[in-house]
């Protein structure tokens, strides 16, 4: 058989539909463990999304794939690759800049008026890192003003292929055009190799950064600490709105009395039932 025979029946082998049953038994176990709507709107991208992993398998049918999935070898080893292809990680340096705004003009002044020296920060849907390394850089410029004061840094998510990302701290360096020059020169490090231009991030910035694996559907959070301010923006817009109100109460758990929570600019929790007030449109402080 020559190379274009080989490819046709390749070709002819695989079944390139994702069928109604087969989007059903992902899209119901996506919801029930991970809160993530997956409406019949979605079966196209959920169906190209899986093609990446049915290739990589060299399988040939989503329902081999279903079954290789839902078999006890399949969840052993395969929700890793599986969660780094259902989920959205799109992300950036400075995202929705108002917050970090917020963060040193009002949140950290307040707190040293309090005398509140060590403050606690978690970004509870991190992603690759970029919302972790914004904070980093704009806690570390006012700790330069008020040495008296320190901070610790949480970053968790549901997808560990992020997670190592972030651990990494390397990025294209088209991504941080956003920085302000003076944050990057002081924070990044460009890479030698000019044909593929990253920068890293400063060892300073990583410094007081922690990084677990916490699925926000979980009935309770693996975490013992309480936090000054919450991040927690662009992963409620994937949940149901009860879902998106027990994630929020249960993410409250973790805040302290008079701690900021912050959401996405297409996020709401007008009308649920939780213990924040409006401060200015999507950013809250516990009540
Ligand atoms: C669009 S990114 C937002 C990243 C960052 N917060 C920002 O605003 O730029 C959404 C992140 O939520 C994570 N995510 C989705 N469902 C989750 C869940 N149940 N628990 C924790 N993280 C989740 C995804 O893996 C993804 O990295």
């Amino acid at each position: 058989m020559n190379l274009d025979e080989n490819m046709h029946s390749d070709m002819d082998c695989f079944k390139a539909e994702l069928s109604s049953s087969d989007f059903k038994a992902f899209s119901d176990y996506i919801y029930s463990e991970y809160g993530i709507k997956m409406p019949d709107i979605k079966r196209v991208m959920l169906q190209g999304r899986l093609l990446k992993r049915i290739r990589e398998l060299n399988m040939k049918s989503y329902s081999e794939y279903r079954k290789y999935f839902f078999s006890p070898e399949g969840q052993k080893n395969e929700l890793y690759d599986f969660l780094s292809v259902i989920t959205t990680n799109k992300t950036d340096f400075f995202r929705e800049s108002v917050h970090f705004d917020f963060l040193t003009q009002v949140v950290l002044p307040e707190l040293l008026q309090k005398n509140r020296f060590d403050v606690k920060i978690w970004s509870s849907a991190c992603s690759s890192g970029e919302e972790l390394y914004t904070i980093s850089m704009v806690v570390n410029e006012f700790i330069e003003e008020h040495p008296q004061m320190k901070f610790s840094l949480l970053g968790s998510d549901i997808s560990a292929n992020v997670i190592e990302k972030a651990s990494k701290g390397v990025y294209p360096e088209k991504s941080v055009d956003i920085v302000p020059l003076s944050l990057k020169r002081k924070y990044l490090l460009r890479s030698k190799d000019r044909t593929n231009p990253t920068v890293r991030v400063s060892p300073l910035l990583q410094k007081n950064i922690k990084l677990k694996y916490q699925n926000l559907m979980d009935p309770v959070y693996d975490i013992n600490e309480t936090f000054d301010v919450i991040f927690c923006r662009n992963v409620l817009i994937y949940f149901d709105r009860e879902t998106q109100e027990k994630v929020i109460n249960k993410l409250c758990h973790h805040l302290a009395p008079d701690g900021y929570f912050f959401i996405g600019h297409s996020e709401s929790v007008s009308n649920m039932n939780v213990p924040l007030e409006n401060i200015k449109p999507t950013i809250f402080r516990k009540k």
